[in-house]
């Protein structure tokens, strides 16, 4: 194992869900030499920026967690933005590592890139095997464009470049709007509303039967250091895969994991479901064998990362 105890490490997108946790997880293991900008300071979407930027600070490790993201709503409805965004910010900060000679990459993708009926759990190789979920279909391309740019820079120049993809991510710093949010804060949000506001009921979207998998987002950012300090593109590459799965590897249904937000939180109304609202895909589960058997596996279960993220949420709810 390589000591990158001491790289200057750039963490694109530190002030997001997953960069923070990222650079919580960091600091705790020791590493110090730790670079950010913040969007209003470095808009990654501008090359001549971004290439500016690489020249000045030459990162040695770049973590790339700046990404334009959201739930079904905000990805169906800002289109052209998802997939404009997402292939600027990925394309110009994988050049300009490629031209600074970053030693290595940790491209974050997630498990949209995977085809709507594809066979679950989602192995690795089932990336582009198919149609994929039309609501997402933008952001969805732009991701599995970031994984390509990595295998390819590899092939082509040997660089180090490697990509992970998580499943469903939750924790501090998540986003509680309903408008743009995921699924588990909207629970937490709408369910909390509920109780101060004593209504008695709370409407879900779609028909609660969709199982979906969900991580603790520390345990994902304990994860991309594994891979950061483990994994080789060369290991990944010549396997015959191209990123690796991120997940707990369990699946729970809308309607169970309402029931267990409702039970943590303390609400006591009727749960209803508005089914004129999209479900999205059926069942989207990981399969996390091969990162599991390379030595990462998850630790954080779901009632105590809600309880968590829901502390979370009470002290921090004035910014939301
Ligand atoms: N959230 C999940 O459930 C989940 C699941 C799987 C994978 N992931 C992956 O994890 C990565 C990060 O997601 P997240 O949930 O942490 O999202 P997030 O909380 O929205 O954070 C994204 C970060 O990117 C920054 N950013 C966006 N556009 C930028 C631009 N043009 N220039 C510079 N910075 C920009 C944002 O800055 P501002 O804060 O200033 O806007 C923000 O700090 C994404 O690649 C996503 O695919 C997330």
């Amino acid at each position: 194992m390589m000591n990158y105890k001491n790289k200057k490490i750039y963490v694109a997108g530190h002030n997001g869900m997953v960069g923070s946790a990222i650079m919580r997880a960091l600091q705790k293991n020791g590493y110090e030499n730790l670079i950010t900008k913040s969007f209003t300071e470095l808009d990654l979407r501008r090359q001549s920026d971004v290439e500016k930027f690489f020249r000045q600070e030459k990162p040695e490790i770049v973590i790339v967690a700046a990404a334009k993201v959201g739930g079904i709503l905000a990805n169906n409805t800002y289109r052209a933005e998802f997939i404009y965004d997402n292939l600027m910010i990925e394309a110009n900060l994988i050049h300009a590592s490629y031209l600074n000679n970053t030693e290595k990459i940790i491209f974050l993708g997630s498990s949209c890139i995977y085809p709507k009926l594809a066979p679950q759990p989602l192995k690795e190789e089932y990336l582009l095997s198919g149609y994929l979920e039309f609501t997402n279909e933008p952001y969805a391309i732009a991701k599995i464009a970031g994984i390509k740019l990595c295998e390819n820079y590899f092939r082509q120049y040997g660089c180090n470049f490697i990509s992970a993809m998580p499943t469903n991510l939750y924790g501090p710093n998540d986003n509680f709007d309903l408008q743009t949010s995921h699924v588990l804060p909207a629970l937490i949000r709408k369910f909390h509303e509920a109780k101060t506001q004593e209504l008695s009921s709370v409407t879900i979207w779609g028909t609660g039967k969709p199982l979906r998998e969900f991580l603790y987002v520390d345990d994902l950012a304990e994860a991309i250091i594994f891979m950061m300090e483990s994994i080789d593109a060369k290991n990944l590459y010549n396997l015959g895969i191209t990123h690796l799965n991120v997940g707990s590897g369990k699946d729970i249904s809308i309607s169970d994991l309402a029931n267990l937000v409702a039970q943590i939180i303390g609400f006591k109304g009727k749960i209803e479901y508005d089914l004129s609202k999209p479900d999205g895909t059926p069942r989207k589960l990981m399969d996390v064998s091969r990162i599991n058997s390379l030595g990462w596996k998850y630790k954080t279960e779901l009632e105590e990362g809600i309880k968590l993220t829901y502390e979370w949420f009470l002290k921090n709810s004035v910014k939301n």
